[in-house]
């Protein structure tokens, strides 16, 4: 029997082609897994009316972890346009299966580590490396929202002047969810040895919400005094990321600030080909590329897998696999470096397969060593 079961959850669009890819790498490393696949995305939104099957969950929940290529996920109306009359009167209703996923697991930390490997043509400057705690759960992301108010809600303080026809999504940030992504963002920082957190929202505005998470942060940087802190609007965070990247370190911020300066984050270190995901609970995680599905690329075997390589390196340093993610990352990097393979965003002419089969020759040849 395999050491681990991992939940091979490829999904839709170039999700396909990353997974193909990646799974080489995985081949080489040779990790002690059984992957078994599982059902995810738009083909089982149009078929079954759901992108994540219930099925799909009880598999997660059978298994040591997740890996997940990509999915595409679309605006409520869009995505509800596109369903079968029969299945439109049952009235499935669209979510982000992806969101849906971290919330039902409580996946509350997203980990998104943006590096610049050297050599790459796409770095925005050699040496960048930010490591990115985004809270998962929560926030604008919480899923409560209305596109008509009732009488009994126009009554609650405050709300008098909101007109009835509003459009309203709530931000919702506990104190807990507050907590646990910072505190995680620190205990990182301290084992890592990494010299500063920073935390991002914008208190001076959204006083209550942000407030909250910016005081949590205050607190708990006092249990860290080796670890410098500091805090950013989050406005102010985009323009001084592009400014001043080297100032930066690890950064902490609520759900939507994160999704957001994570995107930045990944461009600097050479576009979303690059930048990886991990969504960590305490029992369960699950890793991907941060990028979409692409839909336009699917099945050309043409987009970078990169990203989707390094979100498998996240998940062995998860299952304690130090020694393999190593190997993954040092073979990435090496592959980077001497540039003969590059996919098209490198402005290369190699294939998705191509890239995954020079790390794999890469790790081979240092295995031999
Ligand atoms: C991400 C993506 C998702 C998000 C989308 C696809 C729902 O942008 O993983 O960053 O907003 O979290
Ligand atoms: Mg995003």
């Amino acid at each position: 029997m395999a050491k681990y079961k991992i939940a091979w959850l490829e999904g839709d669009g170039v999700g396909k082609d990353i997974s193909e890819a990646t799974m080489i790498v995985l081949k080489a490393v040779n990790l002690d897994a059984e992957y078994i696949p599982g059902d995810i995305g738009w083909e089982f939104w149009i078929k079954e009316g759901n992108p994540l099957p219930q099925r799909t969950i009880d598999l997660m929940k059978s298994t040591d972890c997740a890996f997940f290529g990509a999915i595409t996920s679309k605006p409520k109306k869009e995505a509800e346009k596109e369903l079968s009359p029969a299945l439109k009167e049952k009235g499935f209703s669209y979510r982000s299966p992806i969101v849906l996923m971290r919330q039902l697991l409580d996946l509350y930390i997203c980990l998104r580590p943006c590096k610049a490997y050297p050599g790459n043509p796409l770095n925005f400057k050699d040496g960048i490396d930010l490591v990115i705690f985004r809270e998962n759960t929560e926030d604008l992301y919480s899923g409560v929202e209305f596109s008509k108010l009732s009488e009994e809600m126009l009554k609650i303080k405050g709300m008098e002047k909101v007109p009835k026809d509003a459009a309203v999504s709530l931000k919702i940030n506990t104190k807990k969810g507050c907590e646990r992504i910072i505190r995680a963002a620190f205990e990182f920082a301290r084992k890592n040895k990494r010299k500063k957190v920073t935390s991002v929202q914008k208190a001076n505005v959204i006083r209550i919400t942000d407030g909250l998470f910016l005081e949590t942060a205050k607190e708990i940087s006092k249990e860290y005094p080796e670890i410098a802190f500091d805090s950013a609007n989050i406005d102010a965070m985009c323009m001084w990321l592009l400014k001043n990247p080297f100032d930066y370190d690890v950064l902490v911020a609520p759900n939507l600030y994160g999704d957001i300066i994570s995107d930045l984050a990944a461009q600097l270190v050479g576009g979303l080909g690059f930048g990886c995901s991990g969504n960590i609970g305490d029992n369960y995680a699950v890793f991907e590329p941060s990028h979409g599905s692409a839909p336009k690329y699917a099945g050309q075997y043409k987009v970078n897998p990169i990203a989707s390589i390094l979100a498998a390196k996240m998940m062995m340093y998860w299952l304690g696999e130090i020694e393999l993610a190593k190997q993954v990352e040092s073979a990435v990097a090496q592959v980077i470096k001497e540039g003969e393979t590059r996919t098209y965003d490198m402005g290369g002419n190699d294939s998705t397969l191509d890239m995954a089969n020079a790390v794999a020759k890469k790790i081979h040849s240092e295995i031999k060593k």
